[in-house]
C-alpha cells in the first residue's frame, strides 16, 4: 500500500495547501473555538465569494478522500478538523474531537509513536507510510499507516494527517507469518524424521551387507566342506580297492608259502607270479589314483583356504579342479570335457578362480539337466590377446529364461529356494571375477539350447585386488 499512501499523501498535501490558503486569510483558532462548526462553515460568511467556493471544494475533498484525515495544531495538539470517515475509524464524533488533543482522547496506543511522528515532521516537514497503533474509542487496537505534512498558517504550525486502517492487512500478514512458522516447524520436524529414518535405513543396509559378507564367507566354507566330503568319498574307492587287493595278495602269499613247503610245482609258481603281478598292478593304479586325488585336493584346498596369488598354468589348475570334482560329476552322470589351450600361464589367484569354475560346473550339474538327463559340460580356455584369457563354461541343458537371465548374478536369486539353493553361487562368481581377478563375467542362454558363462580374465591379476 505505500504507493497508495503516497498518492493519498499527495492529495492530502494539495488539500493542505488549499487549507493553507484559507487559513492564511482566516484564523485557525475559529474552529477550535467553535468545535461544532462543520468544516464547510468554518470560513463561510467570513470570506468573499471566491474564497467561500474554494472553501467548499476543500471541504468536499477533505471528506471525500478514502483515507481518514485530521488537522491538528502542532503547538497544543488540539484537533482543528477531522473528516467524516475518521469518526467511523476512531469511534469518536467530530464534536468529541475538535478542540481536544489526541492524547486526551487516548487515541495513541503507544504515545511514544506520536512523539516520534512529530520529530520526523519537524525534521523533514513530511512523513510517509509510518506504521502506528491507534486505540478505538471502544478500546480495541487499530493498526494504521499514516502520512502527514506540516503547514503554516498565520504563524501557527498545523499538521494534516492521513490515516489508513491496515488492521485487517496486519492480521492477514500475522496469519501468514504464523502459517509460515507452522509450516517451517512441520518441515523441520519432517526433515528430522526423514534424517532419522535415513540413518536407520543406512544402518539396516550396513547390517545387511555384513550379513551378506558373512553368508558369502560361510558359503565359501560350505563349498570347501562339500569338496572335502566329495574327495573323502572318492578316496574310499581306490584305497578300498587297494586294501582288498593287498589282503588278497597277503592271502595268496600265505598259500604260496604253504605250496613251497609242500613242494612247489612249476604251474603253482607261474600262477602265483601272474596273480602277484595283477595284484601289484591294481594296487599301484589305485594308490596312484588316491595320490592324484590327495595332491589335487591339497592344492585346491590350499588355494581356496589362503586365496594366495601365485604363478600357475591354467591347464594344471583346471585338471586339478576336474579331478576334485570328479566324484560329484560321475554321480551326476554328466560328462565334463576340458579344452584348455596349453601354455596359458597366469599370475593370479588359483583358489578363487577354482571356486568360480567349481560354482559354474556345479550350477550346470544342478540346474541345467532335468529328469536325470546326461548332459555335456565343456570348459574351454584360450588367450584373447597378450594380456587376457577367455574361459567359457558351457552346458547343453535347459537354459535360463530371459526374465531370470538379468537376475542370476543378484545375491539370493535362486530357482531352488527351499531345495538347497542359497542364490549366492553366481553372486560369489561375479564378486570374484570382477574383484580379485580383475575381469568380467557374462552369461548368455537360449531356452533348451544351454547356457554359456564367459569369463574374461587378465593374465596378471590387478595388484590392488582384495581377496574375499
Ligand atoms: N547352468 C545353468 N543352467 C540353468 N540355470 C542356471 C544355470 N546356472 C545358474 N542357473 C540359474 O541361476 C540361479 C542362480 O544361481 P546361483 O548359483 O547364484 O544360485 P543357486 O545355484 O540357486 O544356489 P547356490 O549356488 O547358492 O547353491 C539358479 O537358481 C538357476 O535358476
Ligand atoms: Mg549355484
Amino acid at each position: 500500500m505505500p504507493m497508495e499512501m503516497a498518492g493519498i499523501a499527495f492529495a492530502m498535501l494539495a488539500a493542505g495547501l488549499l487549507l493553507g490558503v484559507f487559513l492564511g486569510r482566516r484564523r485557525t483558532d475559529r474552529a477550535a473555538e467553535q468545535p461544532d462548526l462543520p468544516v464547510e462553515a468554518v470560513f463561510s460568511g467570513q470570506a468573499d465569494e471566491a474564497l467561500q467556493k474554494r472553501n467548499a471544494i476543500f471541504a468536499k475533498v477533505f471528506n471525500l478522500v478514502p483515507d481518514t484525515l485530521t488537522i491538528t495544531r502542532l503547538s497544543d495538539g488540539r484537533y482543528v478538523e477531522v473528516s467524516h470517515n475518521w469518526e467511523t475509524l476512531s469511534g469518536f464524533t467530530r464534536a468529541e474531537a475538535i478542540g481536544h488533543t489526541s492524547i486526551e482522547l487516548g487515541i495513541w496506543a503507544e504515545p511514544q509513536q506520536r512523539v516520534d511522528l512529530i520529530e520526523i515532521l519537524r525534521r523533514d516537514g513530511v512523513v510517509r507510510d509510518l506504521d502506528v497503533t491507534f486505540r478505538h474509542k471502544q478500546g480495541h487496537l487499530l493498526y494504521s499507516q499514516v502520512a502527514g505534512s506540516l503547514f503554516e498558517s498565520e504563524g501557527e504550525t498545523c499538521l494534516m494527517l492521513a490515516v489508513k486502517d491496515v488492521t485487517a492487512q496486519r492480521a492477514a500478514e500475522q496469519e501468514i507469518r504464523e502459517i509460515n512458522q507452522q509450516l517451517e516447524e512441520r518441515v523441520q520436524r519432517r526433515t528430522l524424521k526423514l534424517e532419522q529414518t535415513n540413518a536407520e535405513l543406512a544402518q539396516a543396509l550396513e547390517t545387511l551387507r555384513h550379513a551378506q559378507d558373512e553368508l558369502v564367507r560361510s558359503g565359501k566354507m560350505a563349498a570347501l566342506g562339500s569338496l572335502v566330503a566329495g574327495v573323502a568319498h572318492e578316496l574310499n574307492t581306490p584305497i578300498g580297492n587297494g586294501l582288498t587287493v593287498a589282503t588278497t595278495l597277503e592271502h595268496r602269499l600265505q598259500m604260496f608259502v604253504g605250496q613251497v613247503h609242500a613242494g612247489l610245482r612249476r604251474s603253482d609258481l607261474d600262477r602265483f607270479m601272474a596273480d602277484a603281478q595283477f595284484a601289484t598292478e591294481v594296487l599301484v593304479r589305485n594308490l596312484m589314483r588316491a595320490g592324484d586325488l590327495v595332491r589335487s585336493f591339497k592344492q585346491v584346498a590350499v588355494d581356496r583356504a589362503s586365496s594366495q596369488r601365485r604363478q600357475f598354468n591354467l591347464q594344471d589348475v583346471v585338471s586339478e579342479i576336474a579331478i576334485t570334482l570328479s566324484p560329484v560329476i560321475s554321480r551326476s552322470g554328466c560328462e565334463v570335457q576340458a579344452d584348455i589351450a596349453s601354455g596359458l600361464e597366469l599370475d593370479s589367484y588359483p583358489g578363487p578362480l577354482g571356486q568360480v569354475l567349481d560354482n559354474l560346473i556345479n550350477n550346470a550339474m544342478t540346474h541345467a539337466f532335468v529328469n536325470g538327463q546326461r548332459g555335456l559340460i565343456e570348459i574351454r580356455a584360450r588367450d584373447l590377446n597378450a594380456d587376457e584369457v577367455q574361459i567359457e563354461v558351457r552346458d547343453n541343458g535347459v537354459g535360463i529364461p530371459a526374465n531370470n537371465l538379468k537376475r542370476v548374478f543378484d545375491p539370493f536369486f535362486t530357482t531352488r529356494l527351499g531345495q538347497g539353493g542359497s542364490g549366492l553361487g553366481l553372486h560369489i562368481v561375479h564378486n570374484i571375477v570382477t574383484g580379485v581377478l580383475g575381469g568380467h563375467v557374462d552369461v548368455s542362454s537360449q531356452p533348451e539350447a544351454g547356457t554359456v558363462f564367459t569369463l574374461r580374465v587378465p593374465l596378471r591379476a590387478p595388484e590392488s585386488a582384495q581377496t574375499l
